[in-house]
């Protein structure tokens, strides 16, 4: 039996995830693969520190670029993270050198992605991403394998687990989003830099992934449309519930006349379905294609163990030799994005704030008549102030329709507060 030599390059969360899997199933894994999996050489930025693995069997390099390039690494792992820097350097060294890439870095492949597929491709190698979407989900695999015989109509996601603990957390114990943000900052939830997670940007990433591969387009995430939970308030969360709906913040990617439309953003989805009911940090994923129909797939977006089990299955992929183009079919037929105008029509939700005076439910009335906006449902709330919020759920409307209502509304005089406006999405 041959083996196969890693180098791993990064050593935090998942790097140490990945060695622990390594050293605790060597049997196992070269059961289901013919191969057995061995670590060559590792790097990090700091040598001395206690990762909780036993490291003292594997070469140690500082430089991840050095790793990539030795002789007695077959596969490169690149667990560092990063868009551009050390990361992308490395990758690229190794693919030159010939030599299969694992990653799960998203930030990386949706800036960098087409010019790294291309580059595996010339170099004849795989580069592999399960782990850089939606964790241990292994929905690069169901939408690049197990769907390949579909016309993929449909992407949807929750993937970023902080953003769902954010809202699952205001809405199960009535608190405001600040003081969940400081919770989830305090607990280390949060990136560094926390619009990465709550500015939707790293789940932005991870559809733009999800779309590729999809539609078979190249990586386009400067097409995602993109919006934070920042403006989420409980009482946004109390009558969307209200209303039989929760909120997420949801991607979705979908074809739209011969374009994809892409945008991850605070929706509502019906309260009973797989997506209203998921709970916590708890990630999903809904593909639908026209031969399959949904499928479903839910499960752990982040962690050691969820991210080092979605990297070993790559890694093993590799060591069965399993050839698979980065997103599921050869990178120099993948078409430029086009990018949908306008996207299909959908209910939603507004939240208005009205001058309590005779007239102004009229005015909102016309405004939104007059964009061809048609109102589903309404309701009024009592309020201490004077200030009256009133909530409208509209029936489908295209984007353009509710952007003119939305222009319109503040020139009516009766509206006290930028109007809260956000998709419905029926699932
Ligand atoms: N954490 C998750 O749950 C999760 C889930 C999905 C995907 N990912 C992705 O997985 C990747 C790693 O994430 P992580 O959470 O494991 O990050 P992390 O805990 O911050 O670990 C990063 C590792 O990279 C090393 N590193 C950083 N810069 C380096 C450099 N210039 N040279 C050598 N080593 C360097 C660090 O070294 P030191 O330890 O010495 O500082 C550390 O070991 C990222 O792309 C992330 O987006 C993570």
């Amino acid at each position: 039996m041959t083996t196969l030599r890693l180098g791993i390059a990064g050593l935090g969360t998942v790097g140490a995830g990945v060695v622990l899997i390594v050293q605790a199933r060597g049997d196992l894994l070269a059961a289901r693969c013919g191969r057995r999996i061995e670590i060559a050489a590792v790097s990090a930025r700091s040598r001395d520190r206690d990762r909780g693995v036993d490291l003292s069997g594997y070469a140690w390099e500082d430089d991840p670029v050095a790793l990539a390039k030795r002789g007695d690494v077959d596969v490169f792992v690149e667990l560092m993270g990063g868009s551009d820097g050390p990361a992308k350097a490395s990758v690229e060294a190794a693919l030159a050198a010939g030599k299969p890439v694992v990653t799960a870095n998203k930030a990386m492949l949706a800036l960098h992605g087409q010019a790294l597929a291309e580059a595996a491709e010339a170099a004849g190698v795989p580069l592999r991403f399960e782990a850089a979407v939606a964790g241990a989900i292994p929905c690069v695999k169901a939408l690049a394998e197990g769907m390949a015989g579909n016309r993929v109509t449909r992407v949807m996601g929750v993937m970023n687990g902080t953003c769902n603990y954010i809202l699952t957390r205001m809405e199960a114990e009535g608190l405001p989003y600040d003081e969940v943000f400081e919770e989830a900052r305090a607990l280390g939830y949060l990136e560094a830099d926390p619009t990465l997670d709550v500015g939707g940007i790293d789940a932005g990433h991870k559809l733009a992934l999800l779309s590729a591969i999809a539609f078979g387009t190249r990586v386009d995430f400067d097409g995602v449309e993109l919006q934070g939970i920042e403006r989420v308030s409980i009482d946004d969360i109390r009558r969307a519930r209200d209303m039989g709906y929760r909120i997420k913040l949801l991607g979705v990617a979908e074809a739209v006349g011969d374009g994809v439309a892409q945008s991850m953003r605070p929706t509502l989805v019906p309260a009973d379905s797989p997506l209203g009911a998921l709970e916590g940090a708890t990630n999903m994923v809904v593909i639908e294609g026209d031969a399959a129909g949904q499928i479903v797939l839910r499960g752990a977006g982040a962690g050691a163990g969820p991210t080092a089990s979605a990297v070993m299955a790559d890694v093993m992929d590799v060591a069965r030799g399993h050839a698979l183009p980065p997103f599921g079919q050869p990178a120099a037929g993948l078409a430029a994005a086009s990018r949908a105008v306008g996207g299909t029509d959908h209910a939603h939700y507004l939240r208005l704030s009205l001058r309590d005076e005779p007239g102004a439910l009229a005015r909102v009335a016309t405004v939104l008549g007059e964009a061809g906006i048609s109102i589903d449902r309404m309701r009024q709330y009592d309020h201490p102030g004077a200030d009256a919020p009133v909530l409208i759920v509209t029936h489908p409307c295209a984007a353009d329709a509710l952007a003119r209502a939305l222009a319109g509304l503040e020139g009516t005089g009766v509206v006290t507060e930028a109007p809260v406006a956000l998709q419905i999405q029926e699932v």
